[in-house]
C-alpha cells in the first residue's frame, strides 16, 4: 500500500513540475491563434538557448512558414510570444495604439539590479517622466555642440589605424570601430577620455567587452524568466555583475568631483542629468527627489547610454565598412560625393548632415545589419487586433521581427544585395525599422547617424576598403548575442589614399 501511495505523489510531483515547467501550455490554441510548433523545455528557441544559431534565424523562419498572417504565437521556453508578422500592424501597435503596448516587459528589481532601471527598462510614468527630461540632451543644438568631441575622436582613428595601414597587415575594422565607439560616447555621454583607441588595456574597453556577453550565468537567468518569472525571485540573479556596477558608480563620483574642482559646465548627457536634478531641487520635495532622480537614476542612464550607444554604433560602422569592401562601385561614388563637399567646405555638422549618398549608404547598411533585430513591447490593457475578433490580455509579449522585415522581397526587393539607392526617394517603407517608431523610438538615433556619417566622412576619403582571404564571406553572425554582431570581427585590407586633402 505504501509502495502506491509513494508512486502516486512521485508520479503527481513529475507530473506537476511537468506542467508547470516544461510542457508549453495550449495557450494560444485556447485563443484561436496560430502557433508555430513547439518542443517542451525550449518552445520554439531552442537553438537559440543551445548557443547554435541567433534569434534572427529562428524568427526569420516562422516568419516566412506564417507570412500570409498577421501575427503567430509563439513560445520562448514556457513564455508566450506574439510575433507580429505585417509591418502594418506592427506600427499601428507602436505608434497610434502605442497606449496599448507602452512597455517593454523588462523586469527591474531595484534593489537588486540598481543599473538596470534605466530608460529601456523603464515602465509607464516613470519612463515618460525620465524620457521627457532627456530628450533635449538629442536636440540638433546639442548635437551640434557635441560635433567637436566626435571630430576629436576621429582624429585619434586615424592615429590608430595608420601604423595597420603601413604595415600593410588586415585591420580588423569591427575592433577598431568598437574602441572608436567607446571613446566618443565616453566623452559625450560621461565627459571622460576612455583611451579605447591609445591603450590596449583600457578599462572602458574591457567593461564594453563583457556588458553584453552572454556568460552561463546570464543564461541561466534568462532561462528562469522565461519558464517562470517568480524563479528569479527564488534565485536572484544579477543581470549586471557587481564589479561593473561598482565601476559606473565610482565613475560617476570621479566624473562629478572633476566638475566641482574645476567649476565647469560642459556639453555632455552627464552635464544635462546634473542640470535635471538640479532644476527638480527647485520643485520636488526631498522625498520625491530622492526617488526619481537619485543617484541611482543618473548612474543607470549614464550606463544605458554607454551600453545601447556603443555596441550598436560599432557594428554599424564595420558592417558598413564590410559592405564597402564587397561593392567597390559604391565606395567610388561615396567617396566621390565626400570629396566633392570637401572641395567646396570642410566636414562640419551642415554638411555631414546633407549628404545625400552617405545617407543612403547608412540606411542601406542599417536594412541590412539593423544592430537590434527586434523589438519587444508588452501589452499594458486588453487590446482587440484591429479588423479581426483576437484580443489580448493585459501582459502578452508581443515582437516585431525587425530583421525579417528588412529581409521581405515584398518590401524590399533584392533584399540580400546592398543597394543604397533604394533609399533615393526619401520616403522610407513602413517596414523600416531599425530604430523602432513611436513615443519609446530610439532616443539615441540622431546621435548615432552624426557619430556614424562624420566618421565614415573621413575614413572613407581618406582610405581604401577592399576583402581579403582572411575576411570572412559571407559573414557569420554571433549565435549567442542579442545585437547583430559579427562572430569573428570584420578583417579588412586598408590602404591609404594619397593626395587627400581634408
Ligand atoms: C545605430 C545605432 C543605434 C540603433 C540601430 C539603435 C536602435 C534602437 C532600437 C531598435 C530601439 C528600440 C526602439 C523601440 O522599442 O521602438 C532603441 C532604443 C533605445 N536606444 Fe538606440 N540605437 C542606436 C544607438 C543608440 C545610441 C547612440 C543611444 C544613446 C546614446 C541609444 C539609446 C537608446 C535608448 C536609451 C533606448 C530606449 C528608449 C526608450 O525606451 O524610450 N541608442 N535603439
Amino acid at each position: 500500500m505504501l509502495m502506491i501511495v509513494t508512486l502516486i505523489v512521485i508520479f503527481t510531483s513529475l507530473w506537476f513540475l511537468y506542467i508547470k515547467f516544461i510542457r508549453t501550455s495550449d495557450f494560444w490554441k485556447q485563443k484561436n491563434i496560430a502557433s508555430a510548433i513547439s518542443v517542451p523545455v525550449f518552445g520554439n528557441i531552442k537553438d537559440f538557448i543551445l548557443g547554435k544559431r541567433h534569434l534572427i534565424y529562428i524568427y526569420d523562419d516562422i516568419y516566412n512558414e506564417f507570412h500570409s498572417s498577421q501575427f503567430v504565437g509563439i513560445f520562448e521556453m514556457r513564455s508566450p510570444n506574439l510575433l507580429i508578422l505585417d509591418a502594418e500592424l506592427a506600427n499601428r501597435i507602436l505608434i497610434k495604439d502605442f497606449s496599448y503596448f507602452y512597455d517593454r516587459g523588462g523586469d527591474v528589481d531595484e534593489d537588486l539590479d540598481p543599473l538596470n532601471a534605466h530608460l529601456v527598462n523603464l515602465c509607464g510614468s516613470r519612463w515618460r517622466n525620465t524620457r521627457n527630461r532627456l530628450l533635449p540632451a538629442f536636440s540638433s543644438g546639442k548635437l551640434k555642440q557635441m560635433f567637436g568631441l566626435i571630430e576629436d575622436c576621429v582624429d585619434e582613428l586615424e592615429k590608430h589605424v595608420l601604423p595597420f595601414v603601413e604595415s600593410g597587415e588586415p585591420v580588423d575594422v569591427r575592433d577598431v570601430m568598437a574602441k572608436f565607439a567607446t571613446d566618443v560616447i565616453g566623452r559625450c555621454a560621461l565627459g571622460l577620455e576612455c583611451n579605447a583607441m591609445k591603450d590596449p588595456n583600457s578599462e572602458f574597453r574591457a567593461i564594453g567587452r563583457r556588458i553584453f556577453k552572454f556568460t552561463f550565468k546570464l543564461v541561466i537567468r534568462v532561462c528562469l524568466k522565461l519558464i517562470n518569472p517568480n524563479l528569479l525571485k527564488l534565485f536572484p540573479i544579477k543581470a549586471v555583475p557587481v564589479d561593473i556596477e561598482i565601476f559606473f558608480f565610482s565613475l560617476l563620483n570621479e566624473a562629478m568631483s572633476l566638475r566641482k574642482s574645476a567649476q565647469e559646465r560642459r556639453v555632455d548627457f552627464l552635464q544635462l542629468m546634473i542640470d535635471i536634478r538640479e532644476q527638480e531641487k527647485q520643485v520636488n520635495s526631498k522625498d520625491e527627489l530622492a526617488n526619481s532622480f537619485s543617484d541611482t537614476w543618473l548612474v543607470a542612464n549614464m550606463f544605458v547610454f554607454f551600453a545601447a550607444g556603443f555596441e550598436t554604433t560599432a557594428n554599424t560602422l564595420s558592417f558598413c565598412l564590410y559592405e564597402l569592401a564587397l561593392n567597390p562601385d559604391v565606395q567610388t561614388k561615396l567617396r566621390e560625393e565626400i570629396r566633392k563637399a570637401v572641395d567646396s567646405y570642410e566636414l562640419n555638422y551642415d554638411v555631414v548632415t546633407t549628404l545625400s549618398y552617405l545617407d543612403m549608404v547608412v540606411s542601406e547598411t542599417l536594412r541590412k545589419y539593423p544592430p537590434i533585430p527586434m523589438i519587444n513591447r508588452i501589452c499594458t490593457s486588453e487590446y482587440r487586433i484591429p479588423g479581426t475578433n483576437t484580443v489580448l490580455k493585459k501582459n502578452t509579449r508581443i515582437t516585431v521581427p525587425i530583421y525579417s522585415y528588412h529581409y521581405d522581397e515584398r518590401y524590399f526587393p533584392n533584399a540580400h544585395q546592398f543597394l543604397p539607392e533604394r533609399f533615393e526617394n526619401a520616403e522610407k517603407s513602413l517596414a523600416y525599422l531599425p530604430f523602432g517608431n513611436g513615443p519609446r523610438i530610439c532616443i539615441g538615433m540622431k546621435f548615432a547617424k552624426l557619430e556614424i556619417k562624420r566618421c565614415l566622412a573621413t575614413v572613407i576619403l581618406k582610405y581604401s576598403f577592399s576583402t581579403g582571404p582572411q575576411t570572412d564571406i559571407p559573414l557569420k553572425i554571433r549565435a549567442r548575442a542579442i545585437f547583430l554582431t559579427p562572430e569573428n570581427g570584420i578583417k579588412l585590407r586598408v590602404t591609404k589614399i594619397d593626395n587627400c586633402t581634408s
